[in-house]
């Protein structure tokens, strides 16, 4: 009941003011590779125009496959995080070598690729294929970190499994692109890192966080 309210508060607020990404256009497991790998430790607004001018030079995972090394990096290194020319490139090499040419559909093999980590696997198997995984990035680790109350800052092993377990579990069953997005807007416009806009957010009232600050806020001003 709880779980279903949450689920629809974040998905009607992604319909009203979710962002309209390009690789959000797409159900192409290898735009979303592509997207995914980019998009690693780079913004948003840095990642599209390279994004485009990646997908304009190599329109189809064969020409990314069958293009010089060189040809892949020169579009993709003065994003900075070198390795990702040469995972796209040996990625496209062993989808077409040994999967000909289709990305394999499961976690077990997607994880298997070069470069490919729980996150650009769940990217794949939610964003392209709609299966009902969950991916869990920065702003996901600290939207749902904070809502549920979990202690999302530190990085150990229990806390990142209990994340991951915590995003698959509110996943609603045949949504997780829309939900997955959603929750990827949520961290990236509402629930930010430094000052969390808490007014605007449609799950503020029951937020964890948020409780256990109030109360602190509320204890500090006692001590006045
Ligand atoms: N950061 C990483 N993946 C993203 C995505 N699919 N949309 C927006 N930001 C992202």
């Amino acid at each position: 009941q709880q779980l279903q309210w949450f689920q629809r508060q974040v998905l009607d607020w992604y319909r009203r003011e979710g962002r309209d990404l390009p690789w959000r256009k797409t159900m192409d497991p290898y735009h979303i590779v592509v997207s995914e790998i980019l998009l690693h430790q780079t913004t948003v607004k840095t990642v599209q125009p390279i994004y485009e001018k990646f997908l304009d030079t190599f329109p189809t995972i064969q020409d990314l496959a069958a293009a010089p090394l060189e040809a892949v990096k020169y579009i993709t290194d003065p994003l900075g995080y070198k390795v990702r020319g040469s995972w796209l490139h040996q990625i496209a090499q062993t989808v077409v070598n040994d999967y000909a040419g289709q990305f394999p559909q499961t976690l077990e093999e997607l994880l298997a690729l070069p470069g490919v980590g729980r996150y650009t696997a769940g990217a794949v198997l939610s964003f392209a294929f709609g299966n009902d995984a969950p991916i869990v990035d920065t702003n996901v680790n600290r939207f749902i970190g904070r809502y549920f109350g979990i202690e999302y800052k530190r990085t150990n092993a229990e806390i990142q499994h209990q994340l991951w377990a915590v995003a698959e579990a509110i996943v609603p069953t045949g949504q997780a692109r829309e939900f997955n997005n959603a929750l990827m807007d949520m961290g990236a416009m509402v629930c930010t890192a430094r000052k969390p806009y808490c007014l605007v957010c449609p799950v503020s009232q029951s937020c964890i966080q948020l409780q256990d600050d109030g109360v602190r806020a509320a204890e500090e001003r006692v001590q006045y």
